[in-house]
């Protein structure tokens, strides 16, 4: 009997430079699970826009974007890696669900409201926001939905909308996806402790490099313990990031300098730091050769979004004519 590879979908906003909190809680899966099926992995460059409207930035975040998974390992040959945008059948998915969602279904939506604490301006997009996720994920008849925590109520809309959808037309016309934790890693902290995110100005870039990079490790907040005393690396946010990096035998070495005592933050955060530039060197390395090539980047996104393309098409054809959707081409 042959199984039939499962369909690993996941996306990624492309609405600043990409941190370690994105490696760790989800760039680094992708790159993992590129092999354990039909993997199609794509920049939410239309999710961006609900906050952030300058094109030259967004266009440049997708570019770098791709650069980034690319260094970091991902091989066009193996996933699908493209741009929603490539996809028009996305918003053409979300237009249909939207009109079976009840508006008390996006009212519920813990991100929209967590995103309004924030300061994001309300508007339409960012409160239908979980709508145009939903058709991101079922208009190629995904399988498998690797995600954060934080992504768990807008996958279970998605598994709503894709039943009401089922019903309503009576048929499986949507396949009802799966998330899939990423439990690897809990949150990463940011320099001031709280979760690392863009919307915080807390981050550690992926590929930072010199004085930059050393000045972001440099400024993580720690405690006011002198250097002398004894310290705890369980509550400490240089340790949490030190965790990321090193080998178990590496963390417990470091772990008994801090309790031993005589060891300061600053010896700890240059102990971060070069474990960082190790991390991810040879991923600069690369970063800085595709950098040269350009052409070649468009050319995966290009490749990516023609096939992704062609599997959103054959998922919409029956959707139309069951919805009775005229199309006179
Ligand atoms: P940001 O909070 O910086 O805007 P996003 O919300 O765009 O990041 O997150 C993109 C992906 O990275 C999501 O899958 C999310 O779960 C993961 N992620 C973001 N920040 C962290 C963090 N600090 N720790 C772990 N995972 C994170
Ligand atoms: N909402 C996700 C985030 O902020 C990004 C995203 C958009 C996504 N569409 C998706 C993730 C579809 C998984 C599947 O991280």
């Amino acid at each position: 009997m042959t199984t039939k590879k499962k369909t690993i979908l996941s996306g990624i906003q492309p609405s600043g430079k990409l941190h370690i909190g994105n490696y760790f809680g989800a760039m680094r899966q992708h790159i993992e699970m590129q092999e354990m099926g039909d993997s199609f992995y794509f920049i939410a460059n239309y999710h961006s826009l609900t906050s952030l409207n300058d094109g030259e930035t967004l266009y440049q975040n997708t570019i770098d974007i791709t650069l980034d998974y690319l260094a970091l390992g991902l091989d066009p040959d193996k996933a699908t890696f493209f741009a929603q945008s490539d996809v028009p059948q996305v918003t053409e998915l979300a237009w249909m669900l939207g009109t079976l969602a009840p508006v008390s279904m996006m009212e519920k939506g813990v991100s929209y409201k967590d995103k309004i604490a924030a300061g994001l301006s309300p508007n339409i997009g960012l409160f239908t926001y979980p709508i145009l996720q939903a058709a991101d994920i079922l208009i190629y008849h995904s399988d498998l939905v690797p995600v954060g925590e934080d992504q768990k109520q807008n996958i279970e809309i998605c598994r709503d909308l894709a039943g009401k959808f089922n019903r309503a037309f009576d048929g499986e016309y949507l396949k009802i996806p799966e998330d899939y934790i990423v439990k690897s890693v809990a949150v990463v902290p940011g320099t001031d402790g709280r979760k690392m995110s863009k919307s915080y100005q807390n981050t550690i870039p992926i590929f930072g490099e010199g004085k930059p990079l050393k000045k972001t490790v440099m400024s993580i907040q720690t405690d006011s313990t002198p250097l002398e005393d004894p310290k705890d690396p369980d509550t400490d946010n240089v340790f949490a990031l030190i965790k990321l990096f090193a080998d178990k035998e590496t963390q417990d070495e470091i772990a008994a300098k801090y309790r031993a005592g005589g060891y300061g933050y600053g010896h700890a955060k240059n102990e971060l730091l070069g474990l960082i530039k190790e991390y991810f060197g040879e991923a600069l390395e690369k970063r800085k050769e595709l950098e040269k090539n350009i052409d070649y980047v468009k050319d995966v996104l290009k490749e990516g979004g023609k096939k992704a393309r062609e599997r959103a098409e054959s998922v919409m054809v029956p959707i139309r004519e069951v919805t009775g959707i005229f199309r006179s081409f």
